[in-house]
């Protein structure tokens, strides 16, 4: 039941900070900071090529954890959306892995895409948040997220979750590569345990966003914007604001602006710009001046520091909590959700029954 939310979306949105430390506690060893996934027999120090193939918000995980597959464990990986994967003759390496990825375990393109696999002769890795799901019994390597029942149609906690298994099942994979030392798995390990009260921290900036939500409602269109790790957080982004609110909504990569993006920027069009501060800081705020040059609407989400060498002159600011860029995506999942569930209770939509949507999507 709903408690006292007024919404499932708002109450799973809430609930992230427990479930994602219950996921985290089921494949992280807190004695002695280091990965331990449950009964895994695979060996993963032969994978040479990771496929990922998933829907929606499960699929902008997957988009987030290529980085870190990359990062850590130095795997190539070929991510697809499930119903185009199936349709272009994919070239799949002798006894590669293919990851999949699910709230709900029967999303129709996903498990055909991985019955084509099976067929193919790859190992069948699942991250599932339904235990009794179709995908989770077709499953060599089952990788449950512990987020619990994900009634609102917009995903959320199950988004955090996947991204909890999808950090640790990288560092397990680098860890038995060799490419990871025991200091760095300490050190990885300990972040990814921070991420429940960043989490925490960055739902109390909640009242903040729900007090600019009124900003964005009459909008049109809206976009995002977002780069490394955090283009797929603007992905998410938009496709939370369109799902509930209603307002059309694209994410881009910051740098992809200026390629074609750019000649949308009026002042009718917020731009949602997801940067904490970092490496990559810098060139994402240049993306946003270019923005603000044609008179363009900013709303920056970043940390204190971010948000005192750019925040000036944006139409709103969002602050979060400073944290590791490891555990940055979890973290600005927050704001984002927040903000299109904010937004769509101020146009007064069907928050978790949003039209023409369904929870699973069992037809191709
Ligand atoms: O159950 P799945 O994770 O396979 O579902 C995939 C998408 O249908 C799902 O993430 C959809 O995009 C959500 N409604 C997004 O909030």
């Amino acid at each position: 039941e709903k408690g006292n939310y007024r919404h499932f979306m708002q109450k799973e949105i809430y609930e992230q900070p427990t479930v994602v430390a219950q996921t985290l506690g089921s494949y992280l060893r807190r004695e002695n900071n280091s990965v331990a996934l449950p009964q895994f027999d695979f060996d993963l120090s032969g994978v040479k090529r990771l496929t990922i193939v998933a829907c929606g918000t499960s699929f902008y995980a997957g988009m987030v954890a290529k980085y870190w597959f990359e990062q850590f464990a130095r795997v190539p990986v070929d991510i697809d959306v499930a119903s185009e994967f199936r349709y272009r003759e994919p070239v799949l390496e002798e006894g590669g892995l293919a990851l999949f990825i699910s709230q709900s375990g029967e999303t129709a393109d996903t498990l055909a895409a991985l019955r084509h696999c099976k067929a193919e002769g790859q190992t069948i890795a699942v991250v599932v948040n339904v235990p009794t799901s179709s995908m989770a019994r077709e499953a060599d390597l089952l990788l449950p997220t512990h987020a619990g029942p994900e009634i609102g149609v917009a995903s959320t906690k199950a988004f955090t979750c996947q991204l909890a298994v999808l950090a640790a099942l990288a560092a397990h994979m680098a860890v038995t590569k060799g490419l990871m030392s025991r200091e760095q798995e300490i050190d990885v390990v300990g972040h990814l345990l921070e991420a429940p009260a960043c989490l925490n921290a960055a739902l109390d900036h909640d009242d903040d966003i729900a007090a600019m939500a009124h900003l964005i409602a009459p909008a049109r269109d809206v976009l995002y914007l977002g780069r490394g790790q955090d283009y797929p957080l603007a992905l998410e982004g938009a496709l939370k604001l369109k799902e509930i609110s209603y307002i059309h909504a694209e994410g881009y990569a910051s740098g992809e602006m200026k390629h074609g993006p750019i000649a949308l920027i009026d002042d009718d069009v917020p731009v949602v710009v997801i940067a904490p501060s970092g490496p990559l800081f810098e060139k994402t705020v240049s993306n946003m001046e270019e923005v603000r040059a044609r008179g363009g609407k900013v709303v920056l989400i970043s940390d204190a520091k971010g948000l005192a060498d750019a925040g000036e002159g944006c139409m709103a600011t969002i602050e979060m909590p400073e944290v590791h860029p490891l555990i940055a995506p979890l973290v600005y999942a927050i704001p984002v959700q927040l903000l299109a569930y904010h937004v769509a209770v101020v146009k007064g939509t069907d928050v978790d029954q949003p039209r023409n949507l369904a929870k699973s999507v069992t037809v191709e």
